[in-house]
């Protein structure tokens, strides 16, 4: 088979771009040790009120500016409602849900789950700006979809 002169130094030009890419790709995540949200924690769905720490939802605070946020979803609500976080605080928030698959969107934020049922989900947030943030399902779970969601007040 006869390859163009040209080609062949595009193909070798996009390989090599390729390898490159893939390479930096991989030890950049390495090095700075990123990772997916964890899902890699069960509990048992049917017993969500009964397991820990979900049998109390709530923000609790675990340390000098760092609170953990222990959250319930079920169609088509978020347990607790509302909370009030200190600007600056370091949130880790552990969410499941008690039915179908719900959505964890922090509006304007990068925090953005999906919350399987029988896993626990989490992911930490620092709030740096004061404000209200909304806090929505973006994963379609019913006929009241679109009223799921709740607030998260950040305070100066
Ligand atoms: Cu929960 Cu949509």
């Amino acid at each position: 088979m006869h390859i163009h002169l040209l080609e062949k130094i595009w193909l070798i030009f996009g390989v090599a771009m390729l390898a490159i890419f893939l390479t930096i790709i991989g030890i950049s995540a390495f090095a700075s040790g990123n990772q997916p949200p964890s899902d890699a924690t069960l509990i048992d769905p049917t017993k969500v009120d009964q397991t820990k720490p979900f049998d109390k939802p709530g923000l609790k605070k675990i340390d000098d500016n760092r609170y953990e946020a222990v959250i319930v979803s079920q169609a088509f609500q978020f347990t607790p409602k509302d909370m009030v976080i200190p600007k600056g605080a370091t949130v880790d928030f552990l969410v499941t849900s008690k039915d179908v698959v719900h959505g964890f969107e922090i509006v304007k934020t990068n925090v953005n789950m999906m919350v399987v049922p029988g896993h626990i989900n989490s992911i930490e947030y620092t709030f740096k700006e004061a404000g209200e943030y909304l806090v929505v399902c973006n994963e379609y779970c019913g006929n009241a979809h679109h009223m799921m969601a709740t607030k998260i007040k950040v305070v100066e």
